[in-house]
């Protein structure tokens, strides 16, 4: 399946594919988004369609559901599947405390939904994403488009007064036009270069009326399966 890859698709191929392990017959399943989240998809079918795997999928992004529709997956609906055993999830960067950021791929709301209805969460990812401290990814905001630009500045304005060293923030585009997200929302991406305080910075911002949630996941993800470009795989 995973054909000549560079190393860096080699390193989310085998992150995903022993993220599989951990899926048995029977269970709901949160399937995550972006390119490890879509190996693991792929995976996952593969088990459906040729080892006879039965599992209920709940996706976290509309392209997600396509690809597991595709590959042979019975895709529920989160409300349907009420709970769920385990969601198999990318993130853009993991700590040692197993923090992450996600929203790269704009379905952080959907992400962060599915994971915090989740027995387990595992996040898949290649050793690049592996940092010290969290903030060197630029962090996504969800942002109701409503005033957005007020809640821009209140957002600096806070960034300012809690001392954190990178204040900007741009809105993530899509073309000429603002990304908008499948719940019909913006993405705030905040340039911070490191962030000190994680769960104060998550609380913070999701206190403002017009942030409807970040991409910070703390106390969410129970372990990350890190590939390496050599074909290695470590558990964390
Ligand atoms: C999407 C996400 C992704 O999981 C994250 O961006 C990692 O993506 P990739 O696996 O393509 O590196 O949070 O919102």
């Amino acid at each position: 399946m995973s054909g000549e890859l560079s190393p860096i698709d080699k390193a989310k191929f085998v992150a995903a594919k022993r993220s599989v392990d951990y899926v048995e017959d029977g269970m709901r399943v949160g399937l995550g988004t972006g390119s490890t989240a879509a190996w693991m998809v792929r995976c996952l079918g593969e088990l459906v369609r040729e080892d006879g795997l039965k599992i209920k999928g709940v996706p976290t992004s509309t392209r997600t559901a396509e690809l597991a529709r595709e590959v042979g997956i019975e895709v529920i609906s989160l409300d349907e599947a009420k709970w769920l055993d385990l969601t198999i999830d990318g993130a853009d960067e993991f700590d040692g405390d197993l923090s992450l950021i996600k929203g790269g791929g704009g379905a952080l709301l959907q992400e962060k939904i599915v994971a915090t209805a989740s027995d387990q969460m595992i996040v898949i990812a290649d050793i690049g994403k592996e940092v010290e401290t969290l903030g060197a990814f630029p962090l996504p905001v969800e942002l109701i488009p409503f005033g957005w630009q007020t809640t821009q500045a209140l957002i600096e304005e806070t960034l300012i007064s809690m001392d954190v060293l990178g204040r900007n923030s741009t809105l993530r585009m899509n073309g000429p036009r603002p990304f908008i997200t499948d719940e019909g929302n913006y993405i705030l991406d905040l340039h911070l270069n490191r962030i000190g305080e994680p769960r104060q910075l998550a609380m913070v911002l999701n206190q403002m009326p017009g942030v409807v949630e970040n991409g910070l996941f703390i106390d969410i993800c129970d372990s990350v399966i890190v590939g390496f470009g050599d074909g290695r795989v470590e558990v964390r």
